[in-house]
């Protein structure tokens, strides 16, 4: 890679601004100041310093967020507040992505990352991860509710994967429930749920794969995996 690419993205500046640092000498590749930001280097091989403090490059970023309501699941917006607005400008890189969408006004776990091929294993239908959600319902959901789930609700004329539906509260006109999708189609909790005559109220994700939510993520907090949730996401 290209001598003004690594450094920018380790976060030094942009091209325009790290081809100064170069031209005034403070970069050095394995321990001589280089002059040209053609220079080619090996992130994994060379040692790259700046101002003699070395440089650690990081090809993928991975965060999990809980997302608040009111924000949208996208990368930038010229209206809405989006989930990458959450980011500090440390953190921020143009590269980042949600993976996968929450709806405006459902909270809880999303992954952000920059690893395009961990995003695709996540959401792809044939790989089956399941995703599962908090909801609470207006109406009470019941066994045959739970049957509907098991055999696969039709949603616009297409058969959903069997979908798992765990009643935890009822009272005499809402319910607490957990749905667990092997899939993400658009709106779909809340669609079954509206297959079987009740409506969503609430909705959160807790959980995708092996990873859950961090139960001290504050709404709107998001932070680093750590490598042992990294490991859990990608089992
Ligand atoms: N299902 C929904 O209906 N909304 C979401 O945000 C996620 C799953």
């Amino acid at each position: 890679m290209r001598l003004d690419k690594f450094l920018s993205e380790v976060g030094l500046g942009s091209r325009k601004e790290v081809k100064q640092l170069i031209k005034k000498g403070q970069v050095k590749v394995n321990q001589v100041v280089v002059k040209s930001d053609k220079t080619q280097v090996d992130p994994e091989k060379d040692q790259i310093a700046f101002l003699d403090a070395p440089l650690i490059y990081q090809e993928f970023y991975y965060y999990v967020l809980n997302k608040p309501a009111g924000v949208i699941s996208a990368t930038s917006d010229p209206v809405h507040r989006t989930v990458l607005d959450l980011f500090s400008s440390e953190d921020y890189r143009t590269d980042l992505f949600p993976v996968g969408r929450l709806d405006k006004d459902t909270e809880g776990l999303l992954i952000i990352t920059n690893d395009g091929e961990l995003g695709h294993q996540l959401l792809s239908p044939k790989k089956h991860v399941e995703k599962e959600y908090f909801a609470e319902i207006s109406g009470i959901m019941d066994q045959a509710d739970q049957e509907k789930f098991e055999v696969g609700i039709i949603l616009a004329g297409e058969k959903m994967l069997p979908a798992k539906l765990m009643i935890d509260e009822v009272t005499a006109v809402t319910s607490k429930v957990r749905i667990i999708l092997q899939e993400g189609k658009f709106h779909q909790v809340k669609r079954m749920v509206k297959a079987c005559g009740k409506e969503v109220t609430y909705l959160k994700r807790i959980r995708m794969g092996q990873l859950t939510l961090p139960v001290d993520l504050k709404k709107g907090q998001y932070r680093a995996l750590t490598d042992e949730e990294l490991v859990k996401l990608k089992e």
